[in-house]
């Protein structure tokens, strides 16, 4: 398991996560200019994640490079993710890789930080500075459907099977899945797919919202290559201040709403003016 502060903002963590340690953990993760890559690299177990893939993705997240304007998240192989490794719910676990085989033994305390542990792996996709993109082939399923919710934008594969098997298991999906599960598709479809469990295939996710694009498999890295330079194109600071209102739009009233594009208008006028200045 990670550390419990896994903090959100960048910087947190004097340790960089090691291209080694990652390799260890079945992860990747490459800065090129102002694009970061995380990469799910299991293939052979369709990218199932442990508690090392969590805190390892937290640990990315807090040492994310300021230049860093767009964070891409994808799978290696057939699938984006199988979820869980389902050795994790036995005694021996995932070696090295944590366990919750000894949940049955805890209080509500210790089970409630070693879920705030896991969804520090996920939080931090949302930071208004950058845009996520989940770039999601074959199965997504419980904790792979909920990494590809904490992304900003969804483009998908044809090929795309989009699952919340957490209620089949008799667990609650808790990886911070269920809020954007039900700010995109509305709160009857997000009950339809979470407590009957079954897939959601790319026809039916693009038209509910769950997907931005479908685009034939061999097409997704180009696709998703496509919309970084789209976002890329505008201007930084306009575009972490406008991400900052459209996340906070629902939460508010129309009023309040006016009253926040009116106070990050002004920071930008400022910044605009005195750049010409
Ligand atoms: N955990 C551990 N190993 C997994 C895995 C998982 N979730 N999913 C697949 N694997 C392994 C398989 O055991 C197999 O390993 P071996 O080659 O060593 O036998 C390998 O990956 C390939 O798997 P399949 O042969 O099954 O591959 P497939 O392409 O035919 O099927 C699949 C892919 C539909 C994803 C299928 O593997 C599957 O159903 N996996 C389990 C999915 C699941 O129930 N995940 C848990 C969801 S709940 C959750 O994630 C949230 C939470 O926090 C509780």
């Amino acid at each position: 398991m990670g550390d419990a502060k896994a903090p959100q903002q960048r910087g947190g963590y004097a340790e960089e996560v090691s291209a080694e340690e990652l390799a260890e953990i079945g992860l990747r993760y490459e800065v090129d200019g102002e694009i970061a890559t995380v990469t799910l690299n299991r293939p052979d177990k369709r990218n199932a994640q442990t508690s090392a893939t969590w805190s390892a993705l937290a640990r990315i997240g807090a040492g994310l490079p300021e230049q860093v304007r767009v964070v891409v998240v994808k799978g290696e192989g057939p699938s984006f993710s199988a979820g869980i490794d389902l050795r994790m719910f036995t005694k021996e676990g995932v070696p090295g890789q944590g366990s919750f085989g000894s949940a049955g033994r805890q209080d509500d305390s210790s089970l409630k930080r070693l879920v705030d542990q896991a969804q520090q792996g996920f939080l931090w996709l949302r930071r208004p500075e950058i845009v996520s993109i989940a770039a999601v082939q074959g199965h997504a399923i419980g904790a792979g459907f909920q990494l590809a919710l904490s992304c900003d934008l969804r483009i998908v594969a044809d090929d795309v099977k989009f699952c919340m098997k957490e209620p089949a298991l008799g667990l609650v999906p808790d990886l911070t899945g269920t809020k954007p599960l039900v700010e995109l598709v509305g709160l009857a479809k997000a009950i339809d797919i979470c407590l009957t469990a079954r897939i959601v295939e790319a026809d039916e996710a693009f038209r509910i919202g769950l997907a931005e694009h479908v685009v034939a498999g061999g097409d997704l890295g180009k696709a998703v290559a496509d919309k970084a330079a789209q976002l890329l194109s505008t201007n930084r600071d306009a575009a972490a201040a406008t991400k900052r209102l459209l996340q906070g739009a629902s939460a508010r009233t129309l009023e309040e709403q006016r009253a926040a594009e009116g106070a990050e208008q002004a920071e930008r006028l400022r910044a605009l003016f005195n750049a010409q200045s």
